[in-house]
């Protein structure tokens, strides 16, 4: 039997999250992801997830240390940036300057906790540089008194972020950082288990996030809202794409059956920054629309937003724009996948399924 997708195939055991579809938890080593939100910072649940446990007062100042010690971009990659056409979009130019980071240092099997430390400390520095670059703005070098989440701000923005902003995106972050077996951290543990190095792992793994089926959805939710705020009937809307065979962004899950537990958790943290506020309106209407028409055209299927959803307006309320959601996406997720990078290489199986052959024999 075929099972198209891989749907429901328990590719590996994993000690680094689980996530029930049925009832909407998300738990990252053994914690509820709503206990770690609010309680500890980017730089703690990373730790968590790379090493199992929460660290104490020196490992985190270690770690904080080891973050801010790798954010400056080595000089090739600085020129390799400067030299990729200004129409390329942030997604491949990161998948580009972090691949040529395996040329930097010795990447070689097996993969190191430092190792992942040093991309998750450079992803952001990769985005900030391009981004002002394309603006036509000076580069922004790290300043290193913020911590991880406020410096990316900081560089993105030239100036030191709002506390509440900081506390908005950190939450984000901290909700996207892992996601069990999603097509992302598949592709990095598939090319990990090759015996190939942390950096060709995370590189393959940002292709895959590149695409809208995955990682491209926050661009397509604004999209959407953007519709319905110039038409002014969201159903009109909405109805219009599925009749013509097209997806809801922001809409749907493999795995979440019931809400995303992490689109809540967004959800709620959004209030706490905007309050009342007319886009928050129209998000929160078209949600409920979307719900609605989804269940009467899509019946049984069990569509609700997605941590995308929601996270496009996360990233609108603090300004940052649409071309920047899905690199900050995965400038979080970097952190999951190479933990299960880590994993995959502590008991290391290579991953060959097979394929059923439905031509002709000539
Ligand atoms: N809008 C309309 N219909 C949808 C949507 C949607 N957003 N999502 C699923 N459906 C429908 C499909 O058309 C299909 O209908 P059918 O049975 O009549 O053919 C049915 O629901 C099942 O869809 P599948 O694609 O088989 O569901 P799957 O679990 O494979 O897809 C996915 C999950 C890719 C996320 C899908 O829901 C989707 O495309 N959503 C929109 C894109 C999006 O928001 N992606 C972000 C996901 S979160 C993340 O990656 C971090």
């Amino acid at each position: 039997m075929i099972q198209k997708g891989l749907k429901g195939i328990v590719a590996a055991e994993t000690l680094i999250s689980h996530i029930d579809g049925e009832k909407g938890e998300l738990i990252y080593r053994g914690y509820e992801i709503g206990k770690l939100t609010n309680r500890y910072s980017f730089e703690e649940v990373a730790y968590l997830l790379w090493h199992g446990y929460l660290p104490d007062e020196v490992q985190l100042r270690a770690l904080k240390n080891e973050l801010m010690s790798n954010r400056d971009l080595p000089e090739n990659m600085k020129k390799l940036i400067d030299l990729l056409p200004s129409g390329m979009d942030l997604m491949s130019v990161m998948r580009t300057a972090i691949s040529a980071e395996g040329g930097n240092f010795n990447y070689g099997w097996k993969p190191t906790v430092s190792q992942a430390i040093r991309i998750t400390a450079l992803a952001p520095t990769i985005i900030a540089y391009r981004k002002r670059q394309l603006e036509s703005k000076e580069f922004v070098p790290p300043l290193n008194e913020l911590d991880h989440v406020a410096n990316y701000l900081y560089m993105l923005n030239g100036s030191v972020p709002l506390d509440a902003h900081v506390e908005v995106l950190e939450t984000y972050m901290i909700l996207t950082l892992e996601h069990g077996m999603n097509a992302s951290t598949f592709s990095a543990r598939v090319t990990a288990s090759t015996e190939s190095d942390l950096v060709s792992a995370v590189s393959s793994a940002i292709g895959t996030m590149k695409g809208p089926l995955h990682g491209g959805a926050p661009s397509g939710v604004i999209e959407l809202l953007d519709e319905i705020a110039a038409v002014g009937d969201a159903e009109k809307v909405m109805r219009d794409k599925i009749s013509k065979g097209e997806r809801l962004m922001g809409f749907g899950h493999r795995v979440y059956k019931t809400h995303d537990p992490r689109a809540i958790a967004l959800k709620a943290k959004l209030w706490e920054l905007v309050g009342q506020d007319a886009w928050l309106d129209l998000a929160m209407d078209a949600e409920k629309t979307a719900v609605r028409v989804l269940e009467e055209l899509k019946p049984g299927r069990s569509l609700y937003t997605n941590v995308e959803f929601y996270a496009a307006a996360i990233m609108k309320a603090i300004n940052m724009e649409a071309d920047l959601f899905t690199p900050t996406f995965t400038a979080s997720r970097i952190v999951g996948w190479t933990a299960h990078i880590l994993e995959q290489s502590e008991n290391n199986t290579i991953y060959r399924p097979q394929s059923k052959y439905i031509g002709t024999l000539k």
